[in-house]
């Protein structure tokens, strides 16, 4: 957490206290001045790494308070009045280095104090570890089987928040699953629903963060267009409505990507149902694939077709895994089939589930964390087994050698 010493000027008490809260609960050392003339004067005595000042008390101050500082680069920040963009575009002719709109979201604030202090080097970031995390990508060819449902579950168990199971028979599958920094992407760009299943209103989403310049060029501002639910996983939501899906070009994604892949161990993609030029890319990306099928003869005509065109196109590089779904109480298929008809064993079978499936996206309260000893939830953690490389393939009742599910022919 930086420490920066930040001093502010406001000369309105609230704004002044809401500020220093803000700024202090971020680790910042703050002071705190009413007036232009007592910021000149305390710079004097004890220099500052930034400046957040009030639109009104640094009217006509900010070439003073430049001058204070002294050859130091001491970025301004104003706070400008709400809904007044010509005010906000004075501060910025008058010199300020960025304004905040007075009613501001503290992770706005810190985002912007965090930008101009990295601009200015005063602080350095994280470096970026050589590898960075994992990219996982849940897709199915057929919608409707179970993508987000296991995205979600499989995302929640890594990051730490599945609640243990209980019961002693199936506690053995709970282990193994270490927590780490996880990132879910809703990439289902039109009608995704990541944020229906863990019950969060985000108040930022992909289409603003792929739209938004300044924080693609700044992993802090990035940063605040992500929404933390209860169990640490991080979430960047789908589209808030379905055209935000045409403002979320393939680059800006390889940014965001690129941007975000440091900060987390595992970084896991809800890929829908759709391939376009974005969905490819995050496939031949990805460092992991889950491939979600619901064993009925569409869905695995689809799937066929789906293996068919990545064999000829390009063959992800990545774990490949077929999880089958059953999300019907009938066996329509038997899975030995769906063995012999992709010549894949699947890394785990989710049984049918009947209420408390449903009933855990209606109450946006995901599986693993409501009903933790369901045999559908030790499912779902040998999915999340299979993403960090720990296998259950029980062993085949027959000695044929399978073809991995993308092997070239
Ligand atoms: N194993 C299962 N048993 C019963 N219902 C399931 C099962 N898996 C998923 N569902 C239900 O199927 C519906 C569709 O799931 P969803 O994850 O949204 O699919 P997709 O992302 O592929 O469109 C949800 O209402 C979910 O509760
Ligand atoms: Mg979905």
């Amino acid at each position: 957490m930086p420490s920066n010493p930040i001093l502010i000027c406001a000369r309105g008490t609230e704004l002044r206290t809401e500020l220093e809260t803000a700024l202090t609960d971020a680790g910042y050392t703050t002071s705190t001045v009413t007036t232009p003339a007592d910021a000149v004067a305390a710079m004097r005595g004890r220099p500052v790494d930034l400046i957040v000042a009030e639109g009104l008390a640094a009217s006509g101050a900010i070439a003073s308070l430049r001058t204070a500082s002294e050859g130091r680069i001491t970025p301004i920040l104003v706070v400008a009045p709400a809904h007044d963009v010509e005010a906000r575009i004075a501060f910025l002719e008058a010199g300020a280095d960025d304004v905040i709109a007075g009613a501001f979201a503290r992770n706005e604030l810190e985002g912007r104090v965090m930008a101009l202090l990295i601009r200015a080097g005063k602080y350095q970031p994280e470096v970026a570890s050589s590898t960075g995390g994992e990219l996982v990508a849940f897709f199915s060819p057929k919608g409707g089987v179970g993508t987000t449902t296991l995205a979600v579950n499989t995302a929640v168990l890594l990051a730490g928040g599945g609640a243990p199971a209980t019961s002693a028979g199936l506690a053995s599958n709970n282990g193994a699953i270490p927590a780490s920094r996880v990132l879910l992407v809703d990439m289902d760009l039109q009608f995704g629903q990541v944020a229906t299943h863990l019950n969060l209103t985000p108040r930022y989403d992909l289409a603003g963060l792929a739209g938004d310049d300044q924080a693609l060029s700044d992993p802090e501002l990035a940063r605040s267009h992500l929404t933390t639910h209860s169990s640490g996983l991080v979430v960047l939501a789908a589209p808030a409505r379905p055209e935000g899906d045409f403002q979320v070009g393939l680059e800006p994604l390889q940014r965001i990507i690129e941007l975000m892949r440091p900060s987390f161990d595992h970084i896991i993609v809800d890929l829908g149902s759709r391939l376009d030029p974005r969905s490819l890319w995050l496939l031949e990306q990805a460092d992991a694939h889950i491939f979600v099928l619901f064993p009925e003869i569409a869905a695995l005509r689809a799937m066929s077709l789906l293996m068919n065109f990545m064999t000829e196109t390009t063959a992800p590089h990545g774990r490949t895994h077929l999880v089958v779904n059953h999300l019907f109480p009938k066996e329509l298929l038997k899975t030995r089939d769906v063995e012999n008809l992709l010549r894949a064993k699947p890394a785990a079978e989710v049984p049918y589930t009947e209420v408390d499936m449903i009933r855990s996206v209606n109450e946006g309260v995901p599986l693993v964390i409501a009903h933790p000893a369901t045999p559908a939830a030790a499912a779902l953690r040998r999915v999340a087994q299979a993403v960090i490389g720990i296998e259950h393939h029980a062993p085949s009742p027959r000695k044929r050698r399978r073809r991995s599910l993308f092997g070239r022919r």
